[in-house]
């Protein structure tokens, strides 16, 4: 039996964290969809594309050749053939991996892959559309989310513990701009799938929503 979880949500909500989490304890692959845009996003800038245009993203995105392999448990994406892991985590990818995943082609591109990942093995995936567009029959849904203030706050400990300097209200500034675009793209704008569960884990460990996924799987899938 193959089981998708789907978890949707806006940047710095914990979904990467809590999807890991949650796969590791269901003994599912977790697959982080984010990391591929942001691969995508890799290729674009050795390519030395313009963010903001659109026409030179779509011509562009077919010439990235995205795969993922799983190494200990962990996601490994192969862009061309290469290991990007260490490259994907940085503002300017971020950025970048944010203005192109508005494009048609580039989301065109991403979407099989992604489905042919949960169509053979029970997945926990996260990313902005998943439960609206990329797995509409996932067994359970969850969009995770948290207040920008939270969402920033949890980012700026991550960057000073990185030992990166940093400033609260410019990254709380920038996760709302990101919000913004995400939230109203034409094309698979992140919102909430009307039958997906919403946890707000502003006020919330790690572990409770951890737990809280793993109750609201075993009620709908009778574990
Ligand atoms: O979750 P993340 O920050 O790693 O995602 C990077 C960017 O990719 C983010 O701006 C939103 C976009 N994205 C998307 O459009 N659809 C997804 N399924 C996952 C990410």
């Amino acid at each position: 039996m193959v089981y998708n979880i789907a978890i949707d949500g806006p940047a710095g909500a914990g979904k990467s964290t809590i999807a890991r989490r949650v796969a590791k304890e269901l003994a599912f692959i977790y697959v982080d969809t984010g990391a591929m845009y942001r691969a995508m996003a890799c290729y674009l800038l050795d390519q030395k594309i313009d963010g903001q245009d659109p026409d030179a993203i779509a011509a562009a995105c077919s010439g990235a050749d995205i795969s993922i392999e799983y190494k200990s448990g962990e996601q490994i994406v192969l862009l061309n053939q290469e290991n990007v892991n260490s490259r994907l985590r940085t503002e300017a990818v971020g950025n970048m991996a944010s203005l192109s995943s508005a494009n048609p082609k580039v989301r065109e591109h991403l979407l099989g892959l992604q489905r042919g990942l949960a169509a053979s093995q029970s997945v926990v995936m996260d990313g902005r559309d998943i439960g609206t567009t990329i797995l509409p029959d996932a067994d359970v849904k969850i969009y995770l989310t948290a207040s920008s203030f939270t969402r920033a706050r949890r980012r700026y400990k991550e960057l000073l513990e990185k030992g990166e300097t940093c400033n609260l209200e410019e990254i709380q500034k920038d996760i709302e701009e990101r919000d913004r675009r995400d939230m109203n793209r034409e094309i698979s704008p992140l919102r909430q799938a009307e039958d997906a569960v919403l946890v707000d884990s502003s006020e919330m460990t790690i572990d409770e929503v951890v737990a809280a996924i793993l109750d609201i799987f075993r009620e709908k899938t009778k574990q």
